[in-house]
């Protein structure tokens, strides 16, 4: 994975046919997925259940691009070397998961992946100013996290134009997760967002038989910033 800035799409397999995860991911990458979204919630953290260790671990032999995995349980550190055995590319933690995200961090990176850090809707950017060095990846939270098809929380978008100018040259991505769609894209990537992930908004209306339609609502997002 090299570093650039450019538009990536990271479609969110919430948004999925759950009896079909394979065929679904190759369909969104025939489709010109940049990035493969995969969200670990715990019925704790949030209040909602999804995905373990060996279901991410099926999912990796079809992400061809990209594994993005968005963490969002507490406790974190028990569960690191797990998800790198599962294949994560980027494994993220929120910085609301516990006390020592810092120490959670180091060890993401020293299991061989790269280390995102997430920040809830309620959660003020200068929060991520002590970990800029040690993050390849700050997701920014537009919805509050557990459920895909929620309405974007617009006071966000500040927040992306703070972390923006706190990360200056450091070559950590900034990506925006929740609401996203052709009209909410433009504000964030305007505000210096680079990935967008989106559920609903690339799932709606296709299928694996129809995946044509997940291209057109991934180049309605590309086309609306
Ligand atoms: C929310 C998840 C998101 C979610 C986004 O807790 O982290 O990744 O799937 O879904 P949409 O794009 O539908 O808001
Ligand atoms: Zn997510």
């Amino acid at each position: 994975m090299t570093f650039d800035r450019s538009l990536k799409i990271a479609p969110s397999i919430l948004s999925a046919d759950f009896a079909n995860f394979g065929a679904e991911i190759r369909a969104i990458e025939d489709q010109g997925a940049d990035w493969v979204h995969v969200d670990v919630m715990d019925g704790h953290f949030v209040p909602n259940l999804t995905f373990g260790p060996p279901a991410v671990k099926a999912f990796r032999p079809h992400v061809k691009t990209v594994m993005d995995v968005h963490l969002m349980i507490a406790p974190v550190d028990p569960y690191i070397d797990a998800y790198a055995a599962a294949g994560a590319d980027i494994l993220t933690a929120h910085v609301e998961a516990g006390p020592h995200i810092h120490r959670t961090l180091q060890a993401i990176r020293g299991a061989g992946m790269k280390a995102g850090l997430a920040l809830n809707p309620g959660t003020p950017a200068h929060a991520a100013a002590p970990l800029l060095d040690m993050v390849d990846l700050v997701c920014v939270m537009t919805v509050n996290p557990g459920f895909g098809g929620q309405k974007f929380i617009h006071s966000c978008v500040e927040k992306v134009r703070d972390l923006r100018a706190m990360i200056g040259d450091r070559p950590v991505h900034i990506e925006i997760d929740g609401g996203v769609d052709p009209t909410t894209a433009p504000l964030v990537v305007a505000a210096g967002a680079d990935v967008l992930v989106a559920g609903s908004a690339v799932f709606k209306g296709g299928s694996v038989d129809a995946p044509d339609v997940y291209g057109a609502n991934m180049k309605a997002i590309r086309e609306s910033v």
